[in-house]
């Protein structure tokens, strides 16, 4: 079965090398001469914020490379126990140092009495999943004793422990939501299985179990975006990990973000039908909306992630009429958006638009779809919390006022 998955990532990367092989090779890394001269848009577009040796996405080819590792390739060979060891130390493990890593992660995964109770105590499911989140790993910070040792081995350690624990807490706030009794870990089954495990209830079969891995590698780290700035900014005041990943929980949760993958299920809903999927495009397009799961700051290519969830996508939506129903929309409506927008503005899917109808077919509810991005995000995080502490100098831009000058201060009674 899940050898039928490693067929599907290797045609996906064959079919990207074949399309972007005309595409002008790029500059993979040099090194740089600080300070940089480069043009800045809003939003930062193009500012250069570090030197890393992390991970680099090429957007014309699209390229997603850990650590000098192309994704497809860690897609189809790797866990993603072994791609976070990759991401925090910089090298694919060996036998020993990938069993005592995760030997690690199982022990920390069961969380300890005290901040099981923590945890639980949160008044979770009153509002989304991602505050639930946010607030249980501020939690965990208060109940940790070397939670403000900013020290890179002590916050190192922190990273080991938010990898494990994520997992956790994200099945907890998902059985909650709905009065199920939450499980503790299982530190026997892969972090993946465990995940699929403590939201479901259920022993996950081989085929989701590695699908799960497969998405959690995908997403695990992706340049400098939003959430990934938004803790290195943290971290670099020389707060905490745990300050520097609650921030990266919120910048994630927005639906420009990683919060698209729920708002695309949503949209594929609200078009109900492939018949639909046409008139549905032109009046989004009439009212100036974005189509969630299309576009990105990097990628002016087919993002390398969609391309191996798409079949995925497939193989899993098979298993329910429904979820047929929306992936045949997703395809229709792809094709629509690749037929203007890609011609005009380079735009396709990125990783949010399959990731959804593949968690939605492992039944796995839509308001949960941030929270597993995170629980795999937050291996890039604190890998690039990490390397950023080494050489820290405390992000500090500015902005250029643009209000009036010195105006005259109007006492209340004068005032119009
Ligand atoms: N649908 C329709 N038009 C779009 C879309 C879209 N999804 N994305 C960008 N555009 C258009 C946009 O209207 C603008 O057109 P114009 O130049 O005529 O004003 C142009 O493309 C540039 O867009 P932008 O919003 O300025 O680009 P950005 O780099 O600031 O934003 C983005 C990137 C990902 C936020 C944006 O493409 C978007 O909002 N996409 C939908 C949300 C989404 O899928 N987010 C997930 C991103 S990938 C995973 C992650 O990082 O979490």
């Amino acid at each position: 079965m899940t050898d039928q998955i490693k067929e599907l990532i290797k045609a996906a990367k064959e079919r990207a090398v074949k399309e972007t092989d005309s595409e002008p090779e790029p500059a993979l890394t040099s090194a740089v001469d600080w300070p940089v001269d480069c043009k800045v848009g809003l939003g930062l577009e193009g500012a250069v914020a570090c030197e890393t040796t992390i991970g680099y996405v090429n957007g014309s080819k699209g390229w997603l490379i850990y650590r000098g590792l192309d994704c497809f390739e860690l897609s189809e060979f790797s866990t993603f126990e072994e791609t976070s060891y990759l991401l925090i130390f910089g090298k694919l493990p060996t036998q020993k140092e990938l069993d005592e890593f995760k030997a690690k992660l199982g022990k920390y995964r069961v969380l300890t009495q005290e901040e099981w109770d923590a945890v639980n105590a949160l008044p979770l499911g009153k509002g989304h999943p991602m505050s639930d989140l946010r607030s249980a790993v501020s939690v965990l910070g208060l109940l940790d004793p070397t939670s403000e040792d900013t020290s890179v081995e002590a916050e190192t350690e922190v990273a080991i422990k938010l990898i494990a624990k994520l997992p956790v807490i994200t099945g907890i706030v998902a059985r909650t939501r709905h009065g199920e009794k939450p499980l503790q870990a299982n530190p026997d089954l892969s972090l993946a299985a465990d995940l699929v495990r403590m939201m479901s209830g259920n022993e996950p079969t081989e085929e989701d179990a590695r699908v799960m891995d497969v998405c959690l590698i995908l997403h695990a780290d992706h340049g400098m975006n939003a959430s990934t700035f938004t803790s290195m900014v943290v971290n670099s005041s020389l707060s905490d990990m745990y300050s520097s990943i609650v921030a990266g929980i919120g910048s994630l949760k927005g639906p420009l973000h990683g919060g698209a993958n729920e708002a695309v299920l949503k949209t594929l809903e609200e078009i109900g039908s492939p018949d639909n999927v046409d008139a549905w495009y032109k009046k989004a397009r009439e009212q100036k909306r974005k189509v969630m799961g299309f576009g990105h700051r990097v990628y002016k290519a087919y993002d390398p992630r969609a391309r191996v969830l798409h079949p995925l996508a497939e193989l899993l939506s098979k298993r329910d009429p429904k979820i047929q129903s929306l992936y045949e929309i997703a395809v229709k409506l792809e094709s629509a958006v690749i037929s203007e927008l890609g011609k005009e503005k380079k735009i396709f899917p990125n990783v949010d638009f399959y990731s959804g109808i593949v968690y939605a077919a492992m039944k796995i509810e839509t308001e949960m779809f941030t929270p597993i991005f995170a629980v795999s995000r937050v291996a890039g995080w604190t890998a690039r919390v990490l390397e950023y502490l080494k050489k820290n100098r405390i992000f500090r831009p500015r902005g250029i006022y643009v209000g009036p000058a010195r105006e005259e201060y109007v006492p209340i009674d004068k005032r119009g």
